[in-house]
């Protein structure tokens, strides 16, 4: 059985309530996959949204025509997260236009994959750069402004939420993808320190760890027949995951509905972290 054989799930909205109703969001990496689909859906909930990107100037603004088309506000700001100067800047535009920030979901990732012995320094200092160090970077910021302004009840019960977008290899070990696995582990115990720090500001900050999703980032892991059924070892819930998926755990995640949730990791994996060898093995 695979993806095709089953019917596509798409799960309902409820029409009446936005969950994030006045509130000001910043998605990083927000262009295309995971992020692009986070930002989409926030608006939808009723956030006004930044979304930020890297490259692809065209795509970025292909997603907010697309919220502003639903009736949503967006804006596009280029930014490259690991730039501590580029991170600052984009911030204060933010804080320009909207007044404050509210949600800062830290999505902007990549991958550098090679064995470890060819592994160069280049390819370690990118994916750490943008993986670890531009969440840390962006977190810092909205940090800084969710304390400075505080809780303000007609918007959230928080006075602020970031969601740090980690990964299954976060706890799965990654062969051939060692810098990914390095930066995604950093992610896990970086969010639970800085929500155990902050926790007592009313500053919510939570992971989600996605399994594999139909992104561009993996392509070659989904694309052909082959691919696609060799995966399927690794899912137990035997389908690969859409970018929507996460984006609706996320918006839930940021909502007053999940106000209680501090410095957790949660995984939408599809059942990828079961262990899948032992369904049958051991
Ligand atoms: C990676 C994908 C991979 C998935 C599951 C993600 O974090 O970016 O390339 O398919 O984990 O292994």
């Amino acid at each position: 059985m695979n993806d095709e054989t089953l019917p596509k799930v798409v799960m309902p909205r409820c029409p009446n309530r936005q969950l994030l109703k006045g509130q000001k969001a910043l998605v990083t990496g927000a262009s295309s996959g995971i992020g692009r689909a986070v930002a989409v859906y926030l608006a939808k909930e009723g956030a006004d949204v930044v979304v930020n990107y890297v490259a692809g100037e065209e795509q970025a603004a292909a997603v907010v025509d697309e919220i502003a088309a639903s009736g949503g506000r967006a804006m596009a700001i280029r930014a490259d997260v690991s730039s501590e100067e580029q991170v600052r800047a984009m911030f204060r535009q933010m804080i320009d236009a909207y007044g404050t920030i509210d949600i800062l979901v830290n999505n902007a990732g990549l991958q550098q994959d090679a064995p470890f012995d060819e592994m160069t320094l280049s390819q370690w200092n990118k994916v750490i750069g943008v993986n670890l160090t531009g969440q840390f970077l962006c977190a810092r910021e909205a940090v800084r402004e969710f304390k400075r302004r505080g809780v303000v009840p007609e918007v959230s019960c928080a006075a602020g939420k970031i969601i740090s977008m980690s990964s299954v290899h976060e706890v799965i070990p990654w062969a051939g993808h060692v810098n990914y696995a390095a930066s995604k582990g950093g992610v896990m115990l970086m969010t639970k320190s800085l929500a155990q720090e902050v926790a007592a500001y009313r500053i919510r900050v939570n992971s989600i760890c996605p399994g594999a999703v139909r992104t561009p980032i993996n392509t070659a892991a989904w694309e052909t027949p082959e691919a696609y059924a060799e995966l399927m070892k690794l899912i137990p819930y035997n389908r690969i995951g859409e970018p929507d998926y996460i984006a609706r755990t996320t918006a839930w995640l940021v909502s007053d509905d999940a106000d209680y949730i501090q410095g957790i990791s949660l995984f939408v994996d599809g059942g990828m972290t079961l262990y899948p060898g032992f369904a049958v093995g051991g």
